[in-house]
């Protein structure tokens, strides 16, 4: 059974003054199918996402065929839920987006295929938007966040740190070289029985826990540059666990173990960006904003962290709100109106990319199973 939530926490705008402009967003990159509406000035006219995650619970973790069918069941339905939801109809639309990569193959075509056809029936522009670059900018819809600016993207399928000089422009000072940090969040999350998706069980289960308990190791910490490592940390989640009498966990220990690990993580990932600060002070003398978006982004100890972290640096800390850090189809439609605007669209020949970089030029990080 599918967990329909179809948000509307956003004041609709449906006033002609905002018709300019308006792009609807498709987001099928994952385990969410999504669709928005947003106009020109940045205000959401509407906001739906449907999430899967009861779909692929039982096997903890996406399951990319699982994801594909579920986004062509419900992409329809849901497109057209946004669009009364927003009161307007196509002829009311200047672009439509949709996600074209990074992501699972399947899902990506679902998405890219409905926007083409939509573009395609309407006459009106397709764009094709790297999910990252969602994630990038939506803090320049939520706060007005100025170019450039130092962003933390920490999600499950990525975990980097760059520098946003402008739309499609990007200078990734680090990135994984094996695990993304969500990733490791649902896999610990699995070997303590608390279920998918794991980085909210987590950090709820944390808070009774005891984050000293268990002396976990701090991936990278005290290395040169910007890179993450997470697969340590794993192992040695999983090692504490064997050691543990046999049997089911008790709830104390699932709960000190989960604070231990949430606790070095992100202590790992201050690390990393305590470097990335100083890079961004002597390169950037200009940017005075941080960012923190994707799922990871969500939790409440992590952004508490990097918020002290930047206020240490007097850099402004933004974190957009929660519903639009995990994955959302609003970034998807904001992302395509700012590139729109700079009449950066694409062809109906678009090919959707698995595999997108957000910075090309960047150097291929060393590691087992690199993503970016
Ligand atoms: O950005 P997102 O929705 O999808 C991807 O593009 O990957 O991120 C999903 C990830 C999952 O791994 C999930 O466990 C993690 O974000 N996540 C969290 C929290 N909420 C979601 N991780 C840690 N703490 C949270 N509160
Ligand atoms: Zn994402």
């Amino acid at each position: 059974m599918l967990c329909l939530e179809i948000e509307r926490k956003y004041k609709l705008v449906t006033g002609r003054e905002h018709l300019q402009m308006i792009v609807l967003g498709l987001e099928t990159s994952c385990d969410e199918t999504a669709a928005a509406v947003v106009d020109g000035t940045g205000k959401i006219l509407s906001h739906s996402v449907l999430s899967q995650a009861i779909e692929h619970q039982p096997y903890g973790g996406v399951v990319p065929e699982i994801a594909a069918r579920s986004h062509l069941s419900h992409l329809d339905k849901l497109v057209t839920a946004a669009m009364t939801s927003a009161g307007i109809n196509y002829n009311d639309i200047a672009g439509v987006a949709a996600t074209g990569g990074p992501g699972l193959i399947g899902g990506i075509l679902v998405g890219v295929m409905t926007a083409k056809a939509i573009a395609a029936v309407h006459n009106i522009p397709f764009l094709a938007v790297n999910h990252l670059e969602g994630h990038a900018l939506t803090a320049r819809l939520t706060d007005g966040v100025k170019f450039p600016y130092l962003l933390l993207l920490v999600s499950g399928g990525h975990c980097q740190l760059l520098v946003v000089q402008g739309v499609g422009s990007y200078h990734r000072l680090g990135t994984t070289l094996d695990d993304a940090a969500g990733e490791v969040f649902d896999k610990v999350a699995k070997m303590l029985g608390l279920g998918y998706p794991g980085g909210p069980a987590i950090e709820l289960a944390a808070q009774s826990g005891d984050a000293g308990r268990f002396n976990l190791p701090r991936p990278m910490k005290g290395r040169p540059g910007c890179n993450f490592s997470f697969s340590g940390l794993k192992t040695a989640v999983r090692q504490t666990v064997e050691m543990m009498p046999p049997g089911e966990l008790v709830k104390k220990d699932v709960s000190d173990l989960a604070a231990s690990f949430q606790m070095a993580l992100i202590e790992s990932v201050s690390d990393r960006m305590a470097h990335a600060l100083a890079m961004f002070r002597t390169e950037y003398p200009h940017g005075k904003s941080f960012v923190v978006s994707g799922g990871v982004a969500a939790n409440t100890v992590l952004r508490a962290t990097l918020k002290e972290q930047c206020a240490k640096d007097g850099l402004l800390f933004v974190a957009p709100p929660v519903d639009l850090c995990t994955d959302n189809a609003v970034m998807i439609a904001w992302a395509g109106l700012e590139r729109l605007r700079l009449g950066l669209t694409d062809p109906l020949s678009f090919k959707p990319q698995p595999r997108w970089p957000l910075d090309p030029n960047a150097s291929a990080a060393h590691g087992v199973g690199t993503k970016d």
